[in-house]
């Protein structure tokens, strides 16, 4: 019998195959906590709360972001890495460095920029893939993943790819169309069997830089209703700053740029409000795969 199995040739696409998911497992296995940041559309601020998220993040522990949004690549400017390199290494790549020592990849990174790509479907899954498993993430704390926006077919493919997140971080603002957001993006999160960690309503509110008064300019409130409606936590609020606009191009993140700021300050408290909904991480494989 064990003869039998020795000899039982096994085809080479699936012997590829199952070494690419052994490599993914490994790699990942060494993050301990993968938060996917996703929105019912685009616009809302998703790429601005990941990469905020992120430096936060790294604050007490070890972080990367994962730009996934293949096709609006926004994470490298925002953390001000888009023209820094990526090292190839005899086992993959070595992710670029930004701000507060956060590893970034983006597939912005990995074209070239000038040129215009159309991306079929297949195509995108396996560049997520790629910045999955051939990227040197070493030990990693946590992993946010900048996923592209709504609720369609390309993120929920990009979605399935991921192995053991602990689940979505869902951005919306505060209008009443929120709730629409929201419901779609239960959905979405069941398709993927991810769960929801929770709720972030952004651009809520206005806080005048000049004398300190708040106006709702969106309204306020319209994302917290949602997540209380649907059962979800809800993680906080960051009010509309014009100096995130400014941040994003600058090439650094608003919250170490501002960290004073009331935005900042949300960022914290979301972060703060987010850590009790992580899943307990499993511990890291020791030994001969560890590597
Ligand atoms: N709280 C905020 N206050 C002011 N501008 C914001 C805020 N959040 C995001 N923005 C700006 O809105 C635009 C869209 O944000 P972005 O993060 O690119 O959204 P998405 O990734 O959802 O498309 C960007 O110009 C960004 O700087
Ligand atoms: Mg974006």
């Amino acid at each position: 019998m064990a003869e039998e199995l020795e000899t039982a040739q096994i085809p080479p696409h699936i012997m590829a195959a199952m070494r690419e998911r052994m490599k993914m497992a490994q790699r990942m296995s060494r993050i301990k906590h993968k938060i996917v940041v996703m929105s019912g559309k685009g616009g809302v601020g998703k790429s601005s709360v990941a990469a905020n998220l992120a430096v936060v993040l790294a604050e007490d522990g070890s972080a990367g972001i994962v730009d996934a949004d293949v096709t609006g690549p926004d994470i490298p400017m925002l953390m001000g890495v888009q023209d820094a390199q990526v090292k190839a290494t005899e086992t993959g790549m070595e992710p670029t460095i930004g701000p507060a020592g956060v590893k970034v990849i983006s597939m912005a990174q990995l074209i070239d920029r000038d040129t215009a790509v159309v991306w079929r479907g297949p195509l995108k899954i396996k560049a997520l893939k790629q910045m999955l498993s051939d990227v040197e993430w070493g030990d990693l704390d946590y992993l946010v993943i900048d996923l592209p926006p709504g609720t369609s077919d390309e993120p929920l493919s990009v979605a399935q790819e991921i192995p053991d997140a602990d689940g979505a971080v869902v951005v919306t603002t505060p209008q009443l169309v929120s709730l629409l957001d929201v419901r779609k993006s239960i959905a979405f999160a069941k398709a993927v069997k991810m769960d929801i960690l929770g709720v972030i309503e952004n651009m809520s509110g206005f806080v005048c830089p000049h004398c300190g008064k708040e106006t709702d300019i969106f309204k306020v409130g319209g994302g917290e209703a949602a997540a209380k409606e649907l059962g979800l936590p809800f993680l906080g609020r960051i009010p509309l700053d014009p100096r995130i606009v400014v941040g994003g191009d600058a090439g650094k993140p608003f919250v170490l740029e501002h960290p004073d700021s009331e935005a900042a300050k949300a960022f914290r408290a979301i972060v703060k409000n987010l850590k009790p909904h992580l899943k307990e991480a499993r511990p890291r494989p020791t030994g001969p795969l560890a590597k």
